[in-house]
C-alpha cells in the first residue's frame, strides 16, 4: 500500500501521522507552500483525505481529486464533509464513533460540575490570594438537578448514564420518541429546556440542528439553567443579560474563536473543544481511521462506515 496516496489537510495527531507514513504515501499539505498547485499536481494519484472536526472535504477539494475513494474522518462529527458530493461520486466515509463516546460523556459531566460548583473560579480565588481575606461564596449543588439531553445517541445516552449517578432525573429531546428508553421525553427542544435545570446538546451538526439552541430555548431554560448547535449571539447576549444562568462551553461556532464577551464572565467555563482529547483515545481514534483505509484498499467491509 506504500504507493497509495492519502492526503491529510492540516496536523492532527503524531500518532495517525506516523502510522499513516508506515503504511502509505503520505501528502502532509500543510507543509507544502503551494498547496493549491500540489493538489493540481497530484491530482490523479489522491485516493484518500483524512478529515477531521476543524477540515473534512468540501466539495472543491472533493471535485480536485478524481481518483478519491474514501474520505477517513478521524472525529465522530462529519459536519465538515461535504456527504452529499461523496454520495454522488460514490466515495466512502468513515468516521470515529464509540471509542470517543467516554471522555466525551466524562467530560460533560466534568463542564456541569465545573459550572454548578464553580471549580475554575475557586481555584482561581485561591491562587490569587483572596482565601486569605475571607471563604468563597456558596456555590449550586448538582445532584439531584434535572438534566435535559438534546440527542439520546451514543454520547447523549452515556451522559445520561452518568448524571443517573448524580440522581439526577433525565430528561430528553431527539427526533422521535425512543421505545426502550425510560427517561421522560419531550416533543420540542423548548419544552426540553422549559423542565431542565441543565440542558446538554449531544446531537449531530446538521442543517437541521445549527442554532437548535437559540433565543426561545435559552429563555425557556432561563435565569436559572447552563459550537454550532448553539447561537452563539444568543448565547452571549442571553450571559451577559443574565437571562441564562450559566454555560458550559467545548465547542465554538468558528474555533478557535471564542466570543471575548464570555471571557470576563464567572459564570462560563470555556474549554478548547478537548472532548476527545486523551491519549487512549486518540490513539483509538487513529487505529480507527487506519483501520478503515486498509479494509477499504483491501477490498474488505469497513470498521465504521457513514456509508
Ligand atoms: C476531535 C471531534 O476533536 O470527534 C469529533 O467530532 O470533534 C473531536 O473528537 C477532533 O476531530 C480531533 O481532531
Amino acid at each position: 500500500m506504500e504507493s497509495i496516496c492519502v492526503l491529510m489537510p492540516i496536523p492532527m495527531n503524531a500518532y495517525l501521522e506516523r502510522q499513516l507514513e508506515k503504511r502509505f504515501n503520505l501528502f502532509k499539505l500543510w507543509t507544502v507552500p503551494q498547496k493549491a498547485q500540489f493538489i493540481k499536481d497530484n491530482a490523479d494519484s489522491v485516493r484518500a483525505v483524512i478529515g477531521n472536526a476543524t477540515s473534512g472535504a468540501d466539495a472543491e477539494l472533493i471535485d480536485a481529486l478524481p481518483k478519491l475513494e474514501i474520505v477517513a474522518s478521524f472525529s465522530v462529527g462529519i459536519d465538515k464533509v461535504d456527504l452529499k458530493k461523496c454520495k454522488e461520486k460514490g466515495i466512502r466515509v468513515t468516521n470515529t464513533p464509540d471509542v470517543l463516546t467516554d471522555d466525551v460523556a466524562d467530560l460533560a459531566i466534568g463542564l456541569m460540575l465545573a459550572l454548578l460548583r464553580r471549580l475554575c473560579e475557586s481555584d482561581r480565588f485561591v491562587r490569587s490570594g483572596k482565601w486569605k481575606l475571607g471563604a468563597y461564596k456558596l456555590t449550586t449543588k448538582f445532584s439531584g438537578k434535572t438534566v435535559g439531553i438534546i440527542g439520546l445517541g451514543r454520547i447523549g445516552q452515556a451522559v445520561a448514564t452518568r448524571a443517573e449517578a448524580f440522581d439526577c432525573p433525565i430528561s430528553y429531546y431527539s427526533r422521535s420518541q425512543k421505545a426502550d428508553v425510560k427517561y421522560k421525553y419531550y416533543p420540542t427542544v423548548v419544552e426540553l429546556a422549559a423542565n431542565s435545570d441543565i440542558l446538554v446538546v449531544a446531537c449531530a451538526l446538521t442543517e437541521e440542528t445549527r442554532h437548535i439552541v437559540n433565543r426561545e430555548v435559552m429563555d425557556a431554560l432561563g435565569p436559572k439553567g447552563r459550537g454550532p448547535h448553539v447561537d452563539e449571539r444568543e448565547l452571549v447576549s442571553a450571559l451577559v443579560e443574565g437571562r441564562l444562568g450559566g454555560a458550559g462551553l467545548d465547542v465554538y461556532e468558528n474555533e478557535p474563536e471564542v466570543p471575548e464577551e464570555l471571557f470576563g464572565l464567572e459564570n462560563v467555563v470555556l474549554l478548547p473543544h478537548v472532548g476527545s482529547g486523551t491519549n487512549e483515545t486518540r490513539q483509538a481514534m487513529a487505529d480507527l481511521v487506519i483501520g478503515n483505509l486498509e479494509a477499504h484498499f483491501l477490498k474488505k467491509p469497513l470498521l465504521t462506515p457513514v456509508f
